[in-house]
């Protein structure tokens, strides 16, 4: 089976992006399941509603999120009531959602699982969370086993791809919108990337309009940051191919479309 991962949508630039692209990349490539990562795709950040049906009507089967995902009050009860729409498992308890969601895919199940990195983000320890969530799912038979693991640093990222490698299919990378070159599948089977990049507007900062970031930057003055939406569009995604029969992944392969 496969299943696809695309980076951070950001801003209505990236909605209507994957609303063009992603029908015929899924077809193209015989894709199975889409998880695409949301917490950037409402404009002014965050996702809402209406942000998430625009990923779902793209084609994606699964939302995941990260750090802003929790910014639009909007976005609460559909956390609560949407088993599609997933923030971080490694948050506290009172916050609304849930962080894992199982496919039910007729002759397999698939778990994808959203985790939040601890360094310069604030999670519960994502080690411990990933181990509790691991054995569960196995308990329940379930050994295809996605992470998006939302962080910042390059070393925790691959640290824990290292504990988990051989207990989950998948390993990968967002939050930081720049896409990696090190797609591998592990020792012990796990496919991993350190981050998918991002779908949104091409020539921008991280999908922000560079003259903000640079005034905050450089002048050290309180900026709003837009979003560059009027620019020309890029979608970064990975596949992953693996044997259902094992939760072990086959192959991991970057897409990147402009
Ligand atoms: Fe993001
Ligand atoms: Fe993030």
């Amino acid at each position: 089976m496969k299943l696809l991962m695309v980076g951070d949508v950001v801003s209505s630039n990236g909605t209507r992006f994957l609303r063009e692209k992603l029908p015929s990349l899924k077809r193209a490539l015989g894709i199975d399941i889409t998880v695409v990562n949301g917490e950037n795709s409402a404009d002014g950040n965050g996702i809402t509603p209406f942000s998430a049906e625009e990923i779902f009507s793209a084609g994606a089967d699964v939302i995941t999120g990260g750090n802003h995902t929790l910014r639009r009050r909007e976005i609460y009860d559909m956390l609560d009531e949407s088993l599609f729409v997933l923030r971080p498992a490694n948050l506290p308890s009172a916050v609304p959602g849930r962080g894992v969601c199982i496919m039910d895919m007729g002759k397999t199940r698939v778990a994808v699982v959203n985790l939040l990195g601890n360094y310069t983000l604030s999670a519960d320890c994502p080690f411990k969370a990933a181990d509790e969530i691991i054995k569960s799912l196995n308990d329940e038979g379930i050994n295809n086993i996605f992470i998006d693991l939302h962080a910042e640093a390059t070393g925790e990222k691959r640290a824990i791809a290292f504990y988990l490698d051989g207990r989950v299919t998948a390993i990968m990378g967002t939050h930081t919108h720049i896409p990696t070159a090190d797609c591998e599948i592990m020792q012990k089977g796990t496919a991993y990337v350190t981050d998918v990049g991002m779908t949104g507007p091409k020539n921008s900062c991280l999908g922000v309009k560079p003259e903000c970031v640079i005034r905050s930057l450089k002048d050290k003055m309180p900026t709003r940051f837009e979003a560059a939406n009027n620019e020309a569009s890029r979608l970064d995604a990975v596949v992953v191919e693996f044997d259902e029969k094992t939760g072990k992944a086959i192959n991991i392969e970057r897409i990147t479309v402009e």
